[in-house]
């Protein structure tokens, strides 16, 4: 690693695939891994990318590689982190952007980003995968647009630079937990792994553990019964409104990602979500929302059934920032007082002698 130029994703520009005459970047990537309290456990904060969620990685590559192919219309289905995304690297290349959003389901943040940036929203009544399947239906028909979605494989090569910050830092860790959506992040990061291992950099592969909400839980359900392939729902629901997908496009890749690094997938409740979102913020001191917390709660989850041990180096991907949906924030609950502003000390010294 110690030749490498450039910084963030663009630090592998070397391992990213295709040529970019002109690179569209906000300085995206080199996100911090911080250590958990407890020790074998890492988080890796992607909320520290300049929209707040990991996908930035892959929208630095997907929109240089619109920018170089000449496209001036680009268009992206979301629950609401890739719109953010999508919105503010179109408006840095000067691209006219269109948005497919479920109509009052994309968390508060994200759409007054996606607002803020300029973009154009298009609501469905529908979840995220009636957006997907538009999508797919227009680039088909009318090639002038420009898909931003994770079929695009050039978000992919941006987002598996994950894996080589990861490498870089610590090695290769034994697991890595990722919320699985649309599934193309698991893959994403699984093939960054496989490229260093067979380049050498790394000696083994991590065992890659997928987790989704137990609302919209196709794969996991596939992987946990052993199906050739997921029972789809037209009904996904979930607290965690960035994985609330039905239909994941690239429910394939991730199969094969799960598999053959010899993981798992399994799913979590909303209950034990906003319980791992709150042990986040209160233990570590890390604000997530609650896609991203899933992947903490399904390392609880793997504990105790045995699936991961306590003394392995476990990384979650931490995919999003806790301010993308304040709403969900607010749900932890705090204790709010009505104060007389003179007799601040009173309820400080009530406590205390409460403690003691
Ligand atoms: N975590 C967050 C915070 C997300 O926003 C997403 C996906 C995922 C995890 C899952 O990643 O789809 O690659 O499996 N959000 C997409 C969006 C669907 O439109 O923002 P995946």
């Amino acid at each position: 690693f110690s030749k490498l130029r450039g910084r963030g994703v663009w630090r592998y520009s070397d391992a990213i695939a295709g040529e970019y005459r002109k690179i569209v970047t906000i300085n995206e990537g080199g996100t911090p891994l911080i250590r958990s309290r407890q020790g074998n456990v890492y988080f890796k904060f992607e909320g520290a990318n300049p929209t707040g969620s990991f996908k930035d990685r892959g929208m630095t590559v997907a929109i240089s590689s619109a920018v170089n192919k000449g496209y001036k219309i680009v268009i992206a289905a979301s629950t609401g982190n890739t719109a953010a995304s999508a919105a503010a690297y179109s408006a840095r290349a000067g691209l006219r952007i269109y948005l497919v959003l479920p109509k009052e389901k994309v968390a508060i943040g994200k759409l007054a980003q996606s607002i803020l940036y300029g973009a154009t929203i298009l609501e469905v009544d529908g979840s995220f995968d009636v957006g997907m399947k538009a999508v797919m239906k227009l680039y088909r028909e009318m090639g002038t647009v420009y898909p931003l979605n994770s079929f695009n494989p050039w978000r992919l090569e941006g987002q598996k630079t994950l894996a080589y910050e990861i490498a870089e830092e610590i090695g290769s860790p034994d697991v890595v937990l990722v919320p699985v959506g649309n599934a193309g992040n698991i893959y994403a990061i699984w093939k960054g792994f496989k490229e260093l291992l067979e380049s050498g950099v790394i000696s083994k592969m991590p065992r890659m553990i997928g987790v989704q909400a137990e609302g919209a839980s196709p794969i996991a359900r596939a992987v946990i019964n052993n199906l050739d392939e997921p029972t789809f729902t037209d009904n996904p629901e979930t607290v965690a409104t960035a994985i609330r997908i039905g239909r994941p496009v690239n429910w394939k890749k991730a199969i094969k990602a799960i598999k053959e690094s010899k993981g798992t997938a399994l799913y979590v409740s909303d209950n034990e979500i906003l319980g791992a979102q709150r042990e986040l913020a209160r233990m570590e001191g890390i604000g997530a929302e609650p896609a991203s917390a899933a992947s903490y709660a399904g390392y609880k989850r793997a504990l105790q059934a045995g699936l991961v041990d306590k003394d392995e180096i476990a990384v979650n991907v931490l995919t999003g920032h806790a301010l993308k949906d304040p709403d969900s924030m607010i749900k932890s609950g705090a204790r709010r007082i009505v104060v007389n502003p003179d007799y601040l000390g009173d309820i400080i010294l009530g406590d205390l002698n409460a403690d003691s």
